[in-house]
């Protein structure tokens, strides 16, 4: 990875080697964190943090699933992300601010352990590949099934649950494929392992909705606001795995895979990015970088010092 200079630690800017834990942490043990994946944007009029507001408050509404006390306000945080960003001086990067539970407790009952805050951020480009982007990638259905709502809150982003994903992505990797699709226990198409999932048919934007076990991503909420801009008619509904196979377009979102296409799936070609995908991507990137009439909503830009651009 790209290491930056500092991180954000319980309140101070430390040097990158030295934000550690003890190995007795809560958190290391099992999975009690909570975490957000937040990307910033070189925008044309500076530095500007995609959607920082709406992924603070999935952090706070996380943590407060697992009755895990933040020990900073939403502005503490949302100060700490714009300061981590500045010190660096990255002009474009992913942000991850994780709480989990520290040191002082082991045992299930996790209510006596501290809570620790970190923020890091580093540069970090397409996270399914530039390529990606541009042409899809393949896709396979997991064997693994989406972790059910009455199992874990899939609406938290929470660290333990990641297991589920992972299992996904290694099951798809080793089988030659870039992205894993996960079904959830009812059977119908859930997500990507790290993405939500949006399918063409016939004109209309089809997306599992937040009831089938998914995490209710930013960049969907953002893709679904777009597509109504376009006038695209959009359907929160479920998906049959075999409705992939038959789409015109299919295409995931998540803040490190952005708006990705996907061109086959289990072997089925969907075919080259089509035109609702292109032109949604397009549109999303524009507002990234400022060039959207959404843009202004969605974006908060940070003072990077010029003298310590990186
Ligand atoms: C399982 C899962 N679904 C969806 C997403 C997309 O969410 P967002 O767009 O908020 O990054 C993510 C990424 O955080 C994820 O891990």
């Amino acid at each position: 990875m790209q290491e930056a200079e500092k991180i954000w630690m319980n309140g101070s800017l430390v040097n990158w080697a030295d934000a550690q834990i003890h190995v007795l942490s809560h958190g290391l043990h099992y999975g009690s964190s909570v975490f957000e994946g937040i990307r910033a944007y070189a925008a044309d009029q500076g530095t500007a943090v995609f959607h920082l507001h709406e992924h603070l408050r999935r952090l706070q509404r996380s943590a407060s699933m697992y009755y895990m006390p933040i020990p900073y306000t939403f502005e503490d945080l949302r100060q700490a992300v714009h300061d981590v960003i500045a010190v660096n001086g990255l002009r474009e990067c992913y942000i991850r601010p994780i709480a989990f539970r520290g040191y002082g407790t082991m045992g299930l009952f996790p209510l006596d352990a501290p809570v620790d805050v970190a923020i890091a951020a580093w540069e970090w480009g397409a996270y399914l590949g530039d390529d990606g982007l541009k042409d899809g990638i393949r896709a396979k259905t997991s064997t693994w099934r989406r972790i059910g709502s009455s199992t874990i809150p899939a609406t938290a982003k929470a660290g333990g649950q990641y297991l589920n994903s992972i299992l996904a992505k290694i099951e798809t990797h080793k089988a030659g494929y870039q992205e894993a699709i996960l079904l959830n226990e009812s059977g119908y198409v859930a997500d990507g392992s790290g993405e939500n999932i949006f399918v063409v048919r016939g004109g209309q934007l089809l997306t599992p909705p937040v009831n089938a076990s998914i995490l209710e991503g930013i960049t969907r909420a953002t893709i679904i606001e777009l597509a109504k801009d376009e006038g695209i008619p959009v359907v929160e509904r479920e998906l049959a795995r075999a409705e992939l196979y038959i789409a015109d377009e299919v295409f995931v979102t998540g803040t490190a895979a952005e708006v990705c296409p996907i061109n086959e799936v289990d072997d089925h070609p969907i075919g080259e990015p089509g035109p609702i995908t292109r032109r949604l991507q397009e549109r999303f990137f524009a507002a990234t970088l400022g060039r959207d009439p959404r843009s202004a909503e969605w974006l908060d830009y940070v003072a990077v010092p010029e003298q310590a651009q990186r």
